[in-house]
């Protein structure tokens, strides 16, 4: 009874609330699986009053009897992770029992830090605006072929693989103009392998190929966003995986034919956090408005989010690209302070043509963004728990995003709490 693998992931620049959704879902699965990114992600869940930030464990791990995999394409802190897991402690939560790590997963070691830091510092006003968590020169290592794996710990090489590719570092740092004291951080990061070691590293592909064929549901989170995509995104403001359906196939080991349901994840209007461009930005009180009500501030970094409103030609690329079969809107609540509610539906470029297409110049050209505005519903929200009973205004929006779309949007969030979540068309029942 061969079984199939759904994805989740975001179709903007990543924080849609992923991490609310895969915790929602859960069971309905029996695996929840991450397949790329690493700690640059937060993904935030939050029950019974009390909130959680997820950075490389799966968001599976609040529900018992579930198995979490972190996979192959990912790039994990030892330092991190140790952290992550020793917070999970109070809670009664089996973590070793229930948390496995791909041997094929890349370590982010403490010079891939401090080489982001050096390689932002030297972008100037051209930075990318990274979390500085060491994601790009972590990938840079794997597709260089010098990367250290998580296997490679059990090794008992592994100091030495760890000493030569720590020298290549050293070496292009000292082109740098940057201060450090690797000792202090390299002891904290050889009790974090130690740690690490005590958890069953796996042969992740074949462990999620063989549920699959004892027809385990499993599910694949995905971090970032769609358009942080390294090949598809706003490039080069973008992270260094992949970020869309394909990444869950070279992250897990998955054929593409295995692939079920992809659940394209968005808020009902749009953040980015971080450089680049984002055509619907605002700049205005309403983006200020929107950020407060939202509490739009970085789960990973604290930094204030960038506002703006939906982008549906952004959304149709993001959508095409990674196949979706359903949509999730997130955060409709935020809407309700607003009277009007703006839905960019085509591009205006600067030779005046006028297009819906996410365009290869998103990040060199000024592009304006062509609005068409939709009555707000400006009533609470967060308290309804049936589609039945949302306001006539907000079931027009969903019905309008929808038709645009051309893809069901299934689960409407109205609030960050796991019990504010409503389904639809029975699809997920
Ligand atoms: P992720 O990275 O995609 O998992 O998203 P983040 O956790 O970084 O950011 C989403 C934020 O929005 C978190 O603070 C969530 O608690 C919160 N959130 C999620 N869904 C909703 C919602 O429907 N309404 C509101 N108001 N907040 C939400
Ligand atoms: P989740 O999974 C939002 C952004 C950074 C920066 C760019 C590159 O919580 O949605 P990196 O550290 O990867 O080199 O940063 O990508 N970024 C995110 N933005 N949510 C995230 O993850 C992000 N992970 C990275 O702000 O602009
Ligand atoms: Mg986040």
């Amino acid at each position: 009874m061969q079984s199939k693998v759904d994805v989740l992931l975001g179709l903007q620049w990543g924080d849609e609330g992923k991490g609310k959704i895969v915790d929602f879902l859960a069971p309905k699965y029996n695996v929840v699986a991450r397949f790329q990114g690493g700690p640059n992600a937060g993904h935030t869940l939050e029950f019974d009053g009390i909130k959680h930030v997820l950075h490389q464990i799966p968001s599976g791990i609040f529900r018992n009897d579930i198995i979490n995999i972190i996979g192959n394409g990912v790039v994990l802190d030892p330092v991190i992770f140790k952290k992550e897991v020793e917070a999970l402690d109070k809670y009664s939560i089996d973590v070793r029992a229930n948390l496995f790590v791909s041997k094929k997963t890349q370590l982010i070691l403490p010079t891939h830090r401090l080489l982001d830091a050096a390689y932002e510092e030297a972008k100037g006003k051209k930075k990318i605006g990274s979390t500085l968590k060491g994601i790009g020169p972590t990938y840079q290592d794997k597709v260089a072929r010098q990367g250290l794996r998580v296997g490679d710990i059990l090794s008992e090489n592994f100091k030495k693989k760890y000493s030569k590719l720590v020298e290549r570092h050293l070496e292009i740092l000292s082109h740098y103009d940057t201060e450090y004291n690797l000792k202090a951080v390299e002891e904290e990061f050889f009790g974090a392998i130690e740690f690490l070691k005590t958890f069953d590293l796996i042969e992740g592909e074949y462990k999620i190929n063989r549920e699959l064929s004892s027809g385990a549901k499993i599910l694949a989170e995905g971090a970032q966003g769609s358009l942080l995509d390294i090949d598809f995104g706003s490039y080069p403001y973008v992270t260094s995986s992949n970020t869309t359906t394909s990444g869950a196939c070279s992250g897990l080991g998955v054929a593409p034919n295995n692939i079920g349901e992809v659940y394209g994840i968005f808020k009902a209007y749009c953040t980015r956090v971080g450089g680049g461009p984002f055509p619907t930005e605002l700049f205005d009180e309403d983006g200020e408005r929107m950020q407060k009500e939202g509490n739009e501030f970085g789960a990973t970094t604290g930094r204030p989010r960038r506002c703006g409103w939906v982008d549906l030609p952004a959304l149709k690329y993001t959508i095409m690209i990674n196949g979706v079969t359903q949509l999730f809107m997130m955060k409709a609540d935020v809407l309700s302070i607003f009277k009007t509610i703006k839905v960019c539906t085509h591009y205006k470029l600067p030779d005046g043509t006028v297009s819906d297409i996410f365009p290869y110049e998103i990040v060199d050209q000024e592009i304006e963004p062509l609005y068409k505005e939709l009555p707000g519903w400006n009533v609470a929200i967060d308290k309804i728990d049936e589609f039945e009973a949302l306001p006539d205004e907000l079931k027009s929006y969903i019905q309008y995003l929808e038709n645009e779309l051309k893809v069901p949007i299934n689960i409407i969030s109205l609030g960050p709490d796991r019990t504010q979540t409503i389904m639809r068309n029975g699809v997920l029942a």
